[in-house]
């Protein structure tokens, strides 16, 4: 089994290029079944999560090819409406083809999407907002199975704005009979890069206030080239790499403006961040001080996906904090790996407890979930002695080559096979 191993104790130096968002990509990836012709996407991060959704997108009828870093992806035909169980539960952003294909064939048949071991994951919102556009949905022996003789646009209030839920209402309503108006959205800034892109192959939504959408239903979308931005949660990865080992780092083609909440709360702690046109640079030469609090939020708040890696720069910064994760219920396991390595961390319930600094110490640890896995590949960084981070595959669902970059960046790792 594929292991990273890393001797830590080297600070990180250098530049890393921040690769294109998973989280813009994958339900831009969906809205490409919207269009009967051809999609370019450029600058589409080479991810397992963005490989699954391309065989997700083969085994309704959509042909897709990769072009270096571009994919294209031709939606010419969808000759079957029911999605593979076997790669959707693997995938948590699966969900959001039920919108896209709802779009394209009213019918889609579905099965409760996977996706990190984070806490609950319903999709009760999802449902209930399509279900406002004339969809009807029914738990079948296949799986759900959602239908509308005719998509008509409609008032949709989402209760907590969920990134998904947002995105698959987006989908379902851009070729809809009628205007569509949903309030409560996410503001995460991946739902402006859908809608950008949508716009961009003729949808007609515009932002009518905060969290408000206005969607008129077209006829038909046309075929476009659409460039994927940044990954901010990438790049706050790397960020917080610098923190949590010290150096100075110039994360190229960060977006400084995704990352305002995190680039603040560095700041607070006593590293020296400049945001340029280009990128972020950070530096952390002394000790860090650990804020009192932090709390994860829906954005523009400090992100759910950044907390793991926070826990590892709390270890390694002066104090104590109270870490409050609000978004998903599950996501502080990765404590109990990080207290082997040596942390101090207390969880109890949605809340931890950090007390540092702490010397870590390399050991054997295992990735349960995408930003956990991340996270103890930070802790190998500042720990003394070498570090096995097991189960690999779930850190390449959403980073190209975590190897690779830190490896740019002077660090002393590598692959055992
Ligand atoms: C997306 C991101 C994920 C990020 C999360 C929050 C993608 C591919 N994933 O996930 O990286 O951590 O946003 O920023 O973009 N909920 C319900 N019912 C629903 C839907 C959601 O109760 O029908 C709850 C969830 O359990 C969770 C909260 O709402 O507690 C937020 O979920 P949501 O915003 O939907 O996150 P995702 O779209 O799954």
């Amino acid at each position: 089994m594929d292991c990273i191993q890393i001797r830590g104790g080297t600070p990180l130096k250098g530049e890393v290029l921040i690769q294109g968002s998973k989280n813009a990509a994958l339900p831009i990836m969906a809205a490409c079944v919207l269009v009967p012709g051809i999609t370019v996407l450029k600058n589409c991060p080479d991810i397992s999560d963005v490989d699954c959704m391309c065989r997700i997108l083969q085994c309704v009828g959509v042909k897709v090819k990769r072009q270096d870093d571009a994919l294209l992806i031709d939606a010419s035909k969808v000759d079957s409406w029911r999605l593979p169980e076997e790669y959707e539960t693997r995938m948590r952003s699966s969900v959001i083809l039920a919108g896209a294909m709802l779009g394209r064939c009213r019918k889609v048949c579905l099965h409760h999407p996977g996706g990190c071991v984070i806490g609950d994951r319903p999709i009760d919102m999802h449902i209930r907002a399509l279900e406002r556009l004339g969809v009807c949905f029914e738990q079948t022996q296949e799986g759900i199975l959602g239908s509308a003789a005719r998509l008509a646009g409609g008032r949709i209030d989402l209760p907590f704005p969920s990134v998904g839920a947002t995105e698959n209402v987006i989908l379902a309503a851009v070729l809809a009979k009628g205007c569509t108006r949903i309030t409560g959205c996410a503001l995460e800034p991946e739902i402006a890069a859908l809608c950008n892109f949508l716009n961009g192959a003729g949808a007609r939504i515009k932002e009518t206030g905060r969290g408000c959408l206005f969607i008129e239903g077209v006829e038909r979308l046309r075929e476009s080239c659409y460039r994927v931005e940044s990954d901010r949660i990438v790049a706050g990865t790397y960020l917080m790499g610098a923190l949590a080992a010290g150096g100075d780092v110039f994360l190229r083609n960060a977006q400084a403006g995704q990352l305002e909440c995190v680039l603040q709360t560095a700041r607070r702690m006593g590293a020296v961040i400049r945001t340029e046109k280009s990128g972020v640079r950070v530096v952390r030469g002394g000790r860090l001080t650990a804020p009192e609090r932090i709390r994860t939020e829906v954005y523009p708040g400090f992100p759910t996906d950044l907390q793991s890696p926070m826990l590892v720069v709390l270890s390694q910064s002066q104090g104590e904090c109270l870490l409050t994760e609000t978004i998903f219920n599950g996501r502080l396991a990765v404590a109990e790996q990080l207290n082997r390595m040596g942390a101090r961390i207390v969880v109890e319930g949605c809340n931890a407890r950090t007390k540092g600094p702490r010397q870590l110490t390399g050991c054997c640890v295992h990735a349960g979930e995408l930003r956990g896995g991340a996270a103890l590949v930070l802790a190998g960084l500042c720990a003394q002695g070498n570090t096995e981070v097991y189960h690999r595959c779930f850190i390449d669902r959403g980073y190209e080559d975590i190897v690779r970059d830190l490896r740019s960046l002077g660090a002393d790792i590598g692959v055992k096979t």
